[in-house]
């Protein structure tokens, strides 16, 4: 059954309709968050969690993106309900601490670690240092019964991707996750397999529900295709929890509780 379409992230692209429809059972709710947003860059998911009435801590080492974030959030007039805080995911608990009178300015605020309703780690574990290490500190901020969020990239959406796009050596080398190009300065962005994701899920203590693919359809449309863009999100939203067509969407999204 194709998910419902959620009042949050109503807006939004078709190629996050599906993360937005699975955060809609928590985050319309009527009941304000402590959201953590780990690589929340620019503020795409925490400026308009915020706009939802919840309080909203993004982490991010790129002060750039986090000049943006505000920005956008004072721009949306939610300024008072988003804070950035710049560092690095995998070392949450001590950026958290370094920051924590910025982080308990409110009467609402999350402690350091542990308060958190909800987490979201987005596009984030493809880059990071060590993604066990990032899932046990995201899984710490957690309060016991919240929820992360987490979507990756997905290796066969990605094995796909390159073989259309006419890169048939850089798929074949996606396909056994070694890097097509190595000794390059910059390191592949990692890429997961579903089973891979939810043993990183699993291995931090967290129960992850089903996961979805992201972007099934909505990469493959040149903007020329005319295809009306509702009628997009509404196949995103059939197709998300639908094997084959998740199987190969470009990312992989699942909610995670903490026990
Ligand atoms: C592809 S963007 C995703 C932004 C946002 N989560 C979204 O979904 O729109 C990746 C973000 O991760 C941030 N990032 C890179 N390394 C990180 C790290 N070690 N810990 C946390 N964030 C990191 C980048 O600065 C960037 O803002």
């Amino acid at each position: 059954m194709p998910s419902p379409e959620p009042a949050a992230g109503a807006q939004s692209p078709a190629r996050t309709a599906a993360i937005w429809a699975a955060l809609s059972p928590v985050v319309d709710a009527g009941t304000p968050l402590r959201v953590l947003d780990v690589g929340g860059g620019s503020g795409m998911f925490a400026v308009p969690l915020a706009q939802l009435g919840h309080d909203v801590t993004v982490i991010d080492p790129s002060a750039d993106a986090l000049a943006t974030l505000h920005r956008r959030a004072d721009t949306a007039g939610v300024g008072s309900r988003v804070r950035g805080v710049q560092g690095d995911g995998d070392r949450m608990h001590a950026v958290l601490a370094a920051s924590g009178r910025a982080v308990q300015a409110g009467a609402q605020e999350a402690g350091p670690e542990g308060n958190f309703d909800l987490v979201l780690c987005h596009s984030v574990l493809e880059v990071v240092d060590d993604p066990v290490s990032t899932l046990r500190e995201i899984a710490a901020a957690l309060r016991p019964g919240g929820q992360l969020s987490i979507a990756t990239a997905n290796r066969a959406g990605a094995v796909l991707a390159r073989a259309v796009a006419g890169h048939p050596v850089e798929a074949r080398a996606l396909l056994d996750d070694t890097d097509p190009a190595p000794g390059r300065s910059r390191p592949a962005r990692r890429r997961f397999s579903p089973p891979e994701l939810l043993d990183l899920v699993t291995g931090a203590g967290l129960l992850p529900g089903e996961w979805r693919g992201i972007s099934v359809v909505a990469d493959l449309l040149s903007a020329s295709s005319g295809a009306a863009p509702a009628a997009v999100r509404n196949l995103e939203l059939a197709l998300a929890g639908t094997s084959p067509y998740r199987d190969v969407a470009t990312g992989l999204h699942v909610l995670a509780t903490r026990p």
